[in-house]
């Protein structure tokens, strides 16, 4: 058996929404300062929906086929069910991650979480601050923190 889904390596090999959006409204960067691995998320947004995701990944394959599914499973979906997103969620729709490959998902939720609150920011749209705490919660972690992350 191999280890990765059929639609991990699906979404790696021929990842969705690849590419930037010149005009976007919010970009969201994140990194996973372990491993070393990127990813960038462009969103734009119209009466708070997502009209449009695009992403940048210089990462693993995990975390390709995270930021893909990712983007597929949040356009065209209003802001606030962006923010529900899991990288949990994420996992599942690939048909699962070995576990020691979860925390390359966890980039994607934050990616997301990021983009909508740069959206928010340079729009001063009031936010919760609940609906981010990854992105905002960041530099309280220590570098050994991240690790039960998406369990
Ligand atoms: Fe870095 Fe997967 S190993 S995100």
């Amino acid at each position: 058996m191999s280890l990765y889904s059929e639609k991990v390596m699906d979404h790696f090999k021929n990842p969705r929404n690849v590419g930037v959006i010149e005009d976007a409204d919010g970009v969201g960067e994140v990194g996973n300062a372990k491993c070393g691995d990127i990813m960038k998320m462009y969103i734009k947004v119209k009466d708070g929906v997502l009209v449009d995701v695009k992403f940048e990944t210089f990462g693993c394959g995990s975390a390709i086929a995270s930021s893909s599914m990712a983007t597929e499973m949040i356009k065209g979906k209003p802001l606030a069910d962006a923010l529900k997103l899991t990288n949990k969620a994420v996992a599942e729709a690939l048909d699962g991650l070995p576990a020691y490959k979860m925390h390359c998902s966890v980039l994607a939720e934050q990616a997301v979480q990021a983009a909508i609150l740069d959206y928010y920011k340079k729009n001063n749209i009031p936010y919760d601050e609940a609906d981010f705490k990854d992105v905002l919660s960041e530099h309280e972690h220590d570098h050994d923190h991240g690790e039960g992350e998406g369990e």
